[in-house]
Order: structure tokens, then C-alpha cells, then sequence
């Protein structure tokens, strides 16, 4: 039996479309799952049809370009009003209570939930938008770093978190925004939240505005996500490091001063300043609030009132986001990552299995399992290394009394359990016909750079300055998520094809498009990979892009540049209808770099400010996207 059919047995076991419906009624929400969104599609057989676009060479330009046969729009952009009573954008009359009804800044990770059954489904959904982090320079005219307003703070606070959007098709193809739909919402760097799991009121994390430390004000730094199958989205807290400032007094007697060394909290000033505006991102006054970031965030779309969970047995891990799948016995799985030089891969599984329809059980069940982290040995064979306090090195006398510590410092506890330090681990895809799970390596320009601690060239990570990233492909023996074995091998390594140093899964490298600083994926219906890129501007001057490559079959390792951002931006979020017909995609930080003064990209309006927005891009005559046909690149 295959992985998919596996996998598609165990999500049909139970799940009925009157579950479905049961469970949505419920929240007033009819959600067709399971595992809708991009990162886990349910493989529905079709006939072969392979990629046909014509790739896009390297673009230095400020719009959005689309290979030929294609068609791109502009579906949402920063500050667009999301709900009834939302003011028009007016970026001169910014305020925190509009912000809070627009989409946000920065959109990254791009879900797409149906809201209809069969065909319809490609054509009516809940988009679920993550907002990572906001650029002041490019949001606020004569914005001073040093001195932050307050107003200022609480409009970036608002422009971060998570857009739920209601989103249909209509007869021209176009894809809209239903405005007066009840079922938009805003998730913000203010939405109370609740903390779950082994840590969830540890002394550590309780502040002077909640003693009980379970109840935290907002998520920030989400940057991808994904669907879990009872409907949930976990949204991940990655750079949370950034918005904490003022470390550098804590009392080195303090046991948490090593973590927030080996977190990387800034000595004084944070990136974003919120600090200047509110002691709760001060680390020397409130030490207890950045013990309460840097987690996954469990929202359910259908449910506003169901106050969020911030599931601290995942880790506390600067993680791009998670990628759930099944295990053979049913339990979940979730592979994620720390996106930090010389930091770990991660997985996680529950203690307990899934429940079709059960959704008050399903919404527990990430605060028990396992956390493991990887090592990959050089000879191809890999290994799970659980981090469970009392077990091996992590006891007491290591700052390991518990799990809930072992939690909130889950890099030092993988570390000291002898897992591997990667290249910067980004997303981490699931093959949805072989179960073979992928691996982007972002960069690491210090591998192999003397008295770095761990970061020797290693066969996982085996470029020295490896600045164009790679790819790695992992097989759970046995092809069971929840085992604690597998095999691993490099898939791509990134890079101008001409340098010998590259490898393009064995295709001839002549015949590829030149790729660097993989990021963000996701698998189309035929399980081809596709992989949005951050970085590439440094190596080649070229911007970030979207490509698509083959991972089985005579065209494995062919990869084939897709679309072409602008000037400072990253390409984010690629993700699918589930019919494969249309690709939703982020352009994010369009212009970053610049200032309001001095600006370096003036996409999509063609004025200022420049907009993070998201895409919606379809081939013509109802094909799915990548099969286009044509020369003429499409602009957006
Ligand atoms: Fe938000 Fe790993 O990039
Ligand atoms: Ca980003
Ligand atoms: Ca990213
Ligand atoms: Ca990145």
C-alpha cells in the first residue's frame, strides 16, 4: 500500500461529509476537509500532465512577472478592508483600529480552506494569510527609528498576525474578496491567547500584567503554517527574538540569562522598538513576556471566540512553520525547523491519534507527545533523538528539571542531545504520493568557518560558506512519520548551475534555471516541488523567485524558474486550490531596503507606499497552473 493510499484511508476512516458539516455547523462554518490547504493535499488521481510552461528567465524588474500561459492578479495587499465598517486604506491616516480591520503587513504563509464540496471547492474558500513583521520605514513617512511613537507601535502590532479572508471565483475567472462575510477576522499582535501545554504557566513566563502566566497579549513573527485535519491552522513564531530588547541587564545569577544568549535576544535596542513604547518587550523589566513567544499557535478559522493556544510541548524553536501528516497508527505529525545558522530540525507526534469529527478531543491533542530532533549521520542513515526531560543529559543539573523547560529551551535541549546543526532550516514539505519529506536549507555563509561550535562540513550540510542553500529529502523508515529511524540524501544543492559545487538531483545542469536560497514550498496534485526563494538579490542581483521542479521521474532535478518578484522582496506562502487551477502566492517586503524617501520598488500601484500582497495566478482554458502554454510572460 502507498503512503497516499495509507494516508488517504486513514483520513477517510470516519470522516463523512455529515462530520464535516456537524463540525461546522458548530462554529457556523462549513469547512470540506480534511488537510485542505496547500502542504498536504489528498492525491486525487487525474491524467499525466506534466509541467509545459516555458521558464522565465532572471528578472532586475519592478513588476511581478508570470511565465507565459498564465494569468496573474492582484488579490490582497496591505491595508486592503477586510470586513464591513473596515476603512479604505489611506496610508496617510493610519491608525491601530484600522489596521485591526485591514490585511495586514507582510503577508507570508497562504492557506486555502474550501467552503464548498466537489468542483465547487476550487472556487469558494477561507484564505488564511499570516502577517509576519512590519518594515516602519516603509509604512510611516520620517519614521525614526530611535524614537518610535506610540501610535506607530500599535499600528505595527495591528498590521502583524493572521488575515482570515473569505475569497470566490467568479465567472470571469477573477478571484474576489467577499467584503461583507461574516467569516473574515484578524488575528493581531494583541489577541488574547491562551499558553498550553508543559510550560504553560511556568514561573518562567508569568509577567507583571498576568502573575498566572497563561495569558499572553498577541502573536508576532508568524511566518508560515499549516492546515492541521480537524481545520485548525498552526501558525509559527519565528524570528519572535527580534521584538525584545534590553537583555543585556538581566542579572547573569538569572537561570534564564544562558537562554536568552543562545536565543539571540539583542543586548539593547530591538529591531522593532516596541520596547521604547512598552516594558513588556523589555527583557530587563518584564524577562517573563519573551518566554511567552516563539511558538506554534493553534486558531480555528471557524471559531473567533475560541480563544488561540500557543502549544509550548512543540518547542520554543524560531520555526518557519510546521507541515502535519498521519502516522500508520493515526497520530499526528509535525516536521518543522529552526530558521538560525547552525540550528536543528524538529519533529513532533502526539501522544494520541485523531478523531474525525471530535473536534473538543483534536483541539488537545498538541499538548501531548513527543518532541524529537534530528541527527543525520554521514552515512545517509538518520535518527530521531527525543527530547524528554529526565533522558540523558537533560536533567536537572543541565537547567533540565522538567519538560516545560526542556520546552522553553528546546535548541540547547537538542543541541546537548547531540542533534545536527543545519544550514538554517526553512520549510519542511511532505511528498503527497511517496510520503518523502523535504527539507530547505536557506544558506549558512559561516559552515565550516573555524571555532564554530558544530559548524563543521558535515555530509547534511556539505558546502563550506554555503550561501545558496540546498534541499534534502528524507524517508521515514519504514514510511512511518511517527518512527524514530530514516534515510536522508541531498536532493538539490542551489547555485549558479555552472559551479561544479551544485547539484540539481542528477538533471542536467545545463538545462536548469539557476536557484538559490530555498525557502518556502509546497507540492502541486502531480507532486511536483515547488520552491519559493529568499536571497538571491545578495548572490546575483537578480530578485527572488517562485520555481517548480519534478522530484521523481526522468525529470527529477529539473527545476524551472516559475515568477519573478521585485526589487527587496521574497516570494512566500506558494499554495494551491485544491484542483490544482489556481496558485495563490505572497510577495513579501516588496521594496525592503528602501525608505518612504528613497524607495527601491513602488509594486503593485506603481506608487508609494509599496504593498505586500498576495497572488492569484491561473493558467488559461481551466488547466492547472504550471501547464500554460505560451511565450508571452504575464504581468501583475
Ligand atoms: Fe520568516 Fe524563515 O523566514
Ligand atoms: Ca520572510
Ligand atoms: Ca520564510
Ligand atoms: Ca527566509
Amino acid at each position: 500500500m502507498s503512503h497516499s493510499e495509507d494516508f488517504a484511508a486513514v483520513l477517510t476512516r470516519g470522516l463523512t461529509r455529515r462530520d464535516a458539516i456537524r463540525g461546522g455547523v458548530l462554529g457556523g462554518l462549513v469547512l470540506f476537509l480534511p488537510w485542505a490547504g496547500n502542504k498536504r493535499q489528498i492525491p486525487t488521481p487525474h491524467g499525466a500532465g506534466g509541467l509545459s510552461f516555458v521558464p522565465l528567465p532572471p528578472s532586475r524588474e519592478d513588476r511581478v512577472l508570470v511565465a507565459g500561459g498564465h494569468a496573474a492578479q492582484v488579490l490582497l495587499r496591505w491595508g486592503d478592508p477586510l470586513m464591513p465598517g473596515s476603512p479604505a486604506f489611506d496610508a496617510r491616516r493610519q491608525s491601530a483600529a484600522a489596521q485591526a480591520l485591514q490585511f495586514g503587513y507582510n503577508c507570508d504563509y497562504v492557506g486555502y480552506i474550501p467552503l464548498q464540496p466537489g468542483r465547487a471547492a476550487s472556487q469558494h474558500g477561507l484564505l488564511v494569510v499570516n502577517h509576519e513583521y512590519t518594515i516602519p520605514e516603509l509604512m510611516f513617512e520620517g519614521y525614526d527609528p530611535s524614537r518610535p511613537t506610540r501610535e506607530q507601535v500599535d499600528i505595527q502590532l495591528a498590521a502583524h498576525g493572521i488575515s482570515f479572508v473569505e475569497v470566490y471565483s467568479d465567472v470571469d475567472d477573477r478571484w474576489r474578496v467577499n467584503r461583507d462575510s461574516g467569516r473574515n477576522w484578524r488575528v493581531t499582535g494583541l489577541t488574547p491567547i491562551l499558553m498550553a501545554g508543559p510550560a504553560a504557566g511556568h514561573p518562567w513566563m508569568r509577567t507583571s500584567a498576568d502573575p498566572t502566566g497563561m495569558r499572553v497579549q498577541g502573536t508576532l513573527a508568524n511566518c508560515s503554517a499549516c492546515v492541521l485535519p480537524w481545520g485548525n491552522v498552526l501558525s509559527s513564531e519565528e524570528n519572535f527574538h527580534l521584538y525584545f530588547g534590553e537583555s543585556r541587564d538581566l542579572p547573569r545569577s538569572d537561570p534564564r540569562s544562558n537562554d536568552f544568549m543562545r536565543y539571540g535576544f539583542p543586548d539593547r535596542a530591538s529591531q522593532y522598538g516596541f520596547e521604547k513604547v512598552y516594558d513588556r518587550f523589555r527583557i530587563d523589566r518584564e524577562p517573563g513576556e519573551s518566554y511567552r513567544f516563539g511558538y506554534a499557535v493553534e486558531v480555528d478559522p471557524q471559531d473567533p471566540a475560541w480563544t488561540p493556544r500557543k502549544r509550548t510541548a512543540l518547542g520554543r524553536i524560531r520555526s518557519e512553520g510546521s507541515t502535519a501528516t498521519a502516522t500508520t497508527t493515526g497520530q499526528v505529525a509535525l516536521y518543522y525547523g529552526d530558521d538560525i545558522m547552525f540550528e536543528h530540525v524538529y519533529k513532533f507526534v502526539t501522544r494520541h491519534a485523531w478523531r474525525p469529527g471530535d473536534r473538543s478531543h483534536n483541539r488537545g491533542l498538541l499538548d501531548q507527545g513527543t518532541l524529537y530532533a534530528a541527527r543525520f549521520h554521514d552515512d545517509g542513515r538518520g535518527e530521531w533523538l527525543p527530547l524528554v526531560a529526565g533522558q540523558g543529559p537533560l536533567v536537572a543539573a543541565n537547567g533540565f528539571p522538567g519538560q516545560a523547560e526542556v520546552c522553553m529551551n528546546a535548541v540547547r535541549a537538542a543541541t546537548l542531545m547531540g542533534a545536527t546543526r543545519m544550514d538554517r532550516p526553512e520549510d519542511i514539505v511532505i511528498h503527497p504520493h511517496t510520503g518523502k519529506v523535504y527539507i530547505a536549507l536557506t544558506k549558512n555563509p559561516k559552515r565550516g568557518e573555524d571555532g564554530l561550535p558544530g559548524g563543521v562540513v558535515n555530509a547534511a550540510n556539505p558546502r563550506p560558506a554555503n550561501k545558496a542553500g540546498h534541499v534534502i529529502e528524507l524517508e521515514e523508515d519504514g514510511g512511518d512519520h511517527g518512527g524514530a529511524r530514516f534515510r536522508w540524501r541531498i536532493f538539490l544543492l542551489c547555485g549558479d548551475p555552472e559551479d561544479p559545487d551544485t547539484y540539481y538531483g542528477g538533471f542536467p545542469k545545463s538545462r536548469v534555471s539557476r536557484m538559490a536560497c530555498p525557502d518556502n514550498m509546497a507540492f502541486d496534485l502531480d507532486g511536483n516541488l515547488w520552491i519559493a526563494t529568499d536571497g538571491q538579490a545578495e548572490l546575483y542581483g537578480d530578485h527572488d523567485a517562485l520555481y517548480v521542479v519534478p522530484t521523481e521521474g526522468a525529470e527529477r532535478g529539473f527545476v524551472r524558474r516559475f515568477l519573478t518578484g521585485v526589487p527587496g522582496c521574497e516570494i512566500t506562502g506558494p499554495c494551491f486550490s485544491p484542483d490544482g487551477t489556481t496558485l495563490f502566492v505572497s510577495v513579501q517586503h516588496p521594496g525592503e531596503g528602501g525608505t518612504l524617501s528613497d524607495p527601491h520598488s513602488l509594486w503593485p500601484d506603481g506608487g508609494l507606499p509599496s504593498r505586500p500582497s498576495v497572488l492569484a495566478i491561473r493558467a488559461a482554458d481551466g488547466r492547472r497552473v504550471g501547464t500554460g502554454v505560451g511565450t508571452e510572460a504575464a504581468q501583475a
